[in-house]
């Protein structure tokens, strides 16, 4: 399958690629123009992720892991930091990344950043090359992995061709880098994508030892202009397998 997933990952249109350049040089000059997605506020995710989170917040998520005495490394995939940045002003981070396109930080935002160890990655997620430098990140961190991993990419799954195995694939790489002390992913599942059988894999996921899996319907049927699309929430411990393992209905023939 992965192996599937390696051409997917290259049979990009011409014009999806072109694209993709032009929003990366864009992000990086910021003339992205109005974009609500700038905001640092960290309430905008904990309402994306309320169908899985219930009534606590991210924020309270790693306030929880310092009191137990675990460690809070972030990744954001999908985003240019400025969650991490809000996250970290409500309590202090050991460290945070994210993956963007198109870095558009000034100097002095990098050397802010820096002082909090927040980090950017410029890259495509459909190129290893891009995780490679997430997992050379957190390496460096000397922990086994990401406490936290979130993905809200909201508009940003456009860039990215609508295909559950291209989706499982991209969630095992979040998966591998995730901490096995706890660590929480926290992702928006693309609109189109995963539509049957989303139940009978949590079930199933659910069965394996060392793997939580939560599931969010989409929401806003009622109310389109309240639209949510569906999240996911994984939960990583010590005796889960390293890989994500293959199960309906991805697993199907
Ligand atoms: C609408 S913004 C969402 C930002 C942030 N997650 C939030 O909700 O505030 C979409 C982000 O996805 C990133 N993005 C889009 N396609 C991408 C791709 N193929 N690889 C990596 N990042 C991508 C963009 O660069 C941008 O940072």
């Amino acid at each position: 399958m992965v192996e599937t997933l390696n051409r997917i990952s290259h049979i990009q249109p011409l014009e999806k690629r072109r694209s993709l350049r032009e929003t990366t040089i864009n992000e990086r000059q910021n003339l992205t123009g109005w974009y609500p997605f700038h905001s640092e506020d960290p309430s905008s995710y904990d309402l994306s992720f309320k169908r899985v989170l219930g009534e606590t917040t991210i924020s309270d998520l790693l306030k929880d892991r310092k009191a137990k005495g675990r460690t809070t490394f972030v990744l954001d995939v999908m985003s240019p930091g400025n969650i991490l940045r809000g996250l970290s002003k409500l309590q202090p981070l050991d460290g945070g990344v994210s993956i963007t396109l198109g870095d558009g930080r000034t100097h002095l935002a990098i050397e802010r950043d820096s002082a909090l160890n927040l980090s950017v990655i410029e890259g495509n997620i459909l190129l290893k090359r891009t995780w490679r430098k997430a997992q050379e990140w957190i390496d460096q961190q000397g922990v086994d992995g990401f406490d936290l991993i979130m993905c809200r990419a909201v508009g940003g799954f456009d860039s990215i061709p609508i295909n559950d195995d291209l989706y499982y694939y991209l969630l095992n790489r979040a998966w591998v880098m995730l901490s096995g002390q706890r660590g929480i992913i926290l992702t928006q599942i693309p609109i189109g994508c995963w539509k049957v059988g989303v139940g009978e894999w949590v079930e199933n996921i659910n069965m394996i030892q060392g793997i939580e899996a939560v599931y969010g319907p989409k929401r806003g049927d009622e109310h389109p202009n309240e639209f949510i699309p569906a999240t996911l929430k994984m939960i990583k411990s010590h005796e889960a397998p390293s890989t994500l393992p293959v199960v309906l209905p991805f697993g199907r023939a």
